[in-house]
């Protein structure tokens, strides 16, 4: 027989003791009353959708309206515990648990929600449920322990985020409210807040998949766009990194992400004075506009654009600069450049290219033409020529010293 289910909505807890908004109670038991999960939390949710034409942001918090589903479960021999929250016009988030002998864990959370709920999304382009989901999103606590993260926690589900804070969770266990000992999310165990005494004020956060501290070498993409006629207007290999500066608790923190090649989509035109390429994905959408400068035959990257979301925020960042000057190149041939280059594009924006080679405009035979390299690349090839110069003088000393010692030598052989 399926379990039958106590699921009991507690009512909302206002949690003065921290920083913002309120958290909702959620408590699944089982056939025999016993609670086996509990939990308090608040989430943010932004969702990214279709409005029109157009990319938008809807954003709202978990309601406190939500209530713990009937599809809950404690899960019997073989099943394991989850907990599905509903909430407004059909939407709902189901998290799944797993265990193993020293730990448990958030196995897969799954959020479905709604485009036809107008007031969410409003205008938004298509209608009907969508459905998300993140593995493994790092919530985990030892045995017997209660998961405890106050700090914003943030987990990605394609174009979802849900951060969520002053979360308290608790799942295979058997009293009736919490063990005593808390295990904390990395977020509370490292306090952002903790002053350091390294002499920049701007701090790094880790990005939203546990990646490491630096982020590493992007990727290479190779990106192709055509002119409505159907010729290469742009064509471009580069690895792209994005390193974005945004305000946290009024300081500055910098996030660094790479381009993967293989998650966005190029597309872009050219007319006759711009070509654009824009590699647009669920998490960002930068745009590179060349301009074609006939009366010198030169292309230069004159504008970049990006929107995106930053691990913790719950809004779009808008980036636009239309007044540079980057990878000039006379036409017909092509800007490459192999060292790391950062491209400031802001004081709060910059762009790393890794191993970059781009043409716009006129490209022959669908091919890179002569390369311009960048000048990083003609002192890589310095050091090489200083230290083959330097060797070759070398080995000429001591090959006179030698001579020269060969003959005094020999010259005094001649004397005794
Ligand atoms: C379940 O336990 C709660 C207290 O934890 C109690 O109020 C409720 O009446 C119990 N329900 C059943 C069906 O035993
Ligand atoms: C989605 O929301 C709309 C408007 O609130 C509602 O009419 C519709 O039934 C919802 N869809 C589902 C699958 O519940
Ligand atoms: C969640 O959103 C509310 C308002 O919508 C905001 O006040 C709060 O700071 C947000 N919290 C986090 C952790 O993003
Ligand atoms: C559970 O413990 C919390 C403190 O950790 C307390 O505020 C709450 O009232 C307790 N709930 C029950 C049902 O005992
Ligand atoms: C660009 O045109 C070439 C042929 O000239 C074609 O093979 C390619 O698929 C086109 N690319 C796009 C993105 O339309
Ligand atoms: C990102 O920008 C910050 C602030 O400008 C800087 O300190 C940091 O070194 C940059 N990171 C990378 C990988 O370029
Ligand atoms: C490219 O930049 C030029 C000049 O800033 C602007 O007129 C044009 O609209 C831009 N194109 C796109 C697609 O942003
Ligand atoms: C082209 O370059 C010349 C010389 O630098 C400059 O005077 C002119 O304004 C430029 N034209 C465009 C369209 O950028
Ligand atoms: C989230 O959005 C609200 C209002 O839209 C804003 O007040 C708050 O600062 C935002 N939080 C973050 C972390 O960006
Ligand atoms: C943060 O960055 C902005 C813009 O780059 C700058 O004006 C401000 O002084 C910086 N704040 C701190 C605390 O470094």
């Amino acid at each position: 027989m399926r379990a039958l289910l106590e699921a009991v909505l507690a009512t909302a807890l206002l949690l003065g003791i921290f920083q913002s908004g309120c958290s909702v109670t959620f408590e699944v038991k089982d056939d025999a009353n016993k609670t086996c999960i509990l939990t308090d939390f608040s989430i943010n949710f932004t969702v990214e959708y279709k409005k029109g034409d157009k990319q938008a942001i809807a954003s709202f918090p978990l309601p406190e309206s939500a209530a713990v589903d009937k599809l809950s479960s404690c899960g019997k021999t073989g099943t394991e515990p989850i907990l599905v929250i509903t909430f407004g016009s059909n939407f709902s988030l189901s998290v799944h648990f797993n265990k193993t002998d020293t730990d448990y864990r958030v196995e897969q959370l799954v959020f479905v929600y709604n485009l036809s709920d107008a007031n969410t999304f409003p205008e938004a382009a298509e209608k009907g449920t969508k459905q998300v989901s993140s593995n493994k999103p790092e919530i985990s606590a030892k045995k017997n322990n209660y998961y405890q993260c106050s700090s914003p926690h943030l987990v990605r589900m394609d174009n979802v985020n849900a951060t969520f804070h002053n979360v308290k969770l608790e799942a295979y266990f058997s009293g009736s409210n919490y063990s005593g000992n808390a295990t904390l999310c990395k977020e509370d165990a490292t306090p952002t807040s903790a002053p350091t005494v390294a002499p920049h004020t701007s701090t790094h956060t880790p990005t939203p998949t546990s990646a490491p501290v630096k982020p590493k070498t992007p990727d290479n993409g190779e990106y192709r766009v055509n002119a409505s006629s159907g010729t290469l207007c742009i064509f471009a290999k580069m690895g792209l990194q994005l390193n974005i500066t945004y305000r946290k608790n009024n300081k500055n923190v910098s996030y660094e992400f790479n381009i993967d090649p293989n998650q966005v989509k190029p597309d872009g035109n050219c007319s006759n004075d711009y070509a654009t390429l824009r590699l647009f994905s669920k998490v960002v959408d930068l745009l590179f506009n060349f301009t074609l400068n006939t009366t010198e035959n030169k292309f230069y990257l004159g504008h970049v654009n990006l929107s995106t979301i930053v691990p913790d925020g719950n809004e779009t960042i808008n980036v636009d600069s239309g007044s540079l000057s980057y990878l000039q190149t006379t036409t017909h041939k092509s800007y490459k450049c192999n060292a790391k280059q950062t491209l400031k594009i802001t004081d709060d924006f910059s762009i790393n290219t890794y191993n970059l080679q781009i043409q716009a405009f006129d490209i022959d035979g669908n091919k890179f033409g002569p390369a311009v390299e960048c000048a990083e690349d003609q002192n890589g090839m310095l050091v090489p020529i200083i230290v083959g110069a330097a060797l070759a003088g070398l080995v000429l000393i001591v090959l006179i010293a030698y001579l020269i010692g060969r003959k005094r030598s020999h010259a005094g052989y001649q004397t005794i």
